[in-house]
């Protein structure tokens, strides 16, 4: 049974990917959803998309907080005294690059958007909700936000932090009958990918010894994209943590990537070190052979363990 359908849903990020296709996927059922974007081409497609469906869209730049200020006007006029049943935090995008050479501009945007973001959308509802004494919050957060990548330690991060803002969020707000889920995509075929290889191309990483294993990071992530899920595989995970009568805490979406998690969790760290470095070019052997030199990164070159 869980939240009937007609009820209001906000989702950021609704201009693509995951976002976009729960977008759809909620308003085919019959929620009533406000998709929130910071792309005015992209939610003009998406309200012609669902013309005849309960979706109304609005602008939202999860970073800032004048643009927040507005959605909380512009939701209470939309939703009365019923106000938000459920709000998905989706909006975010990955960050790539050596934690040595990644920009602090870029650290600092990425955690603006995947956690202060996501923080603050959450804070601006939550009073309502606490007073309705109802209401369900879905965080995007990642297999990432359990298992932390080489060349990806800023957006894993990032996704390590919603994981923990979520079970703290859960464990407070439980007895205000609001519920807390994180749901953990896999590899899914959205602008996501893309969005990576872009904020790779900002690090510069030629001539140190980080230019091979980001040359093979690169070629791996559109191999690994290609066989990746569609959004609609992960939409449809957050239309049952939505539907559900009681929502569970976590989601692996696809299904499947509980077994990688639970493998990964299974073996020594120093193995799961092992496998990424390999995969990566990321050992003694492949670095002494290769990429550029000494002294290009600045920082001593991490020749010691
Ligand atoms: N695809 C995957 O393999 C994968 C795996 C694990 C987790 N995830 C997570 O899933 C979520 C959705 O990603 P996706 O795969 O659907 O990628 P996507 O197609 O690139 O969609 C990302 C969405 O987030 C929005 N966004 C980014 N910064 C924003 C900001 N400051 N304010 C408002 N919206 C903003 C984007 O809007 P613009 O178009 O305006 O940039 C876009 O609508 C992200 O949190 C991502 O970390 C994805």
């Amino acid at each position: 049974m869980g939240i009937a359908a007609g009820i209001h849903v906000l989702i950021t990020g609704a201009t693509s990917g995951i976002g976009r296709a729960t977008a759809v996927l909620l308003a085919r059922k019959g929620y009533s959803v406000i998709a929130t974007g910071r792309n005015p081409a992209a939610l003009e497609a998406l309200t012609e998309e669902c013309a005849g469906l309960r979706l109304t869209t609005l602008r939202l730049d999860v970073t800032d907080a004048a643009s927040i200020r507005q959605l909380q006007l512009d939701v209470r006029r939309i939703t009365g005294e019923a106000g938000l049943a459920a709000l998905v935090n989706n909006a975010g995008y990955g960050q790539s690059g050596p934690l040595e050479l990644v920009g602090d501009e870029e650290v600092r945007r990425q955690f603006e958007t995947n956690v202060f973001g996501l923080l603050a959308v959450t804070r601006a509802f939550l009073p309502d909700m606490r007073q309705r004494g109802a209401g369900r919050i879905v965080n995007v957060s990642s297999m990432v936000g359990r298992v932390s990548l080489p060349l990806q330690g800023v957006y894993c991060a990032t996704k390590f932090a919603v994981e923990a803002l979520s079970d703290a969020l859960r464990r407070e707000v439980h007895g205000f009958g609001i519920s807390v889920s994180i749901v953990e995509p896999g590899t899914i075929r959205t602008s996501f990918e893309e969005t990576a290889l872009r904020s790779a191309a900002a690090c510069a990483v030629e001539g140190t010894p980080y230019e091979r294993p980001m040359s093979k990071w690169r070629g791996m992530l559109s191999g690994i994209y290609t066989k990746g899920a569609a959004p609609e595989v992960v939409a449809r995970t957050i239309l049952r943590v939505v539907s559900a009568r009681r929502p569970c805490t976590r989601y692996v979406s696809p299904w499947q990537g509980r077994l990688v998690l639970w493998l990964l969790g299974m073996l020594p760290t120093c193995v799961v070190d092992a496998i990424f470095r390999k995969a990566l070019g990321l050992t003694r052997g492949d670095l002494r052979g290769g990429g550029g030199g000494g002294g290009g990164g600045g920082g001593g070159g991490g020749e010691k363990t």
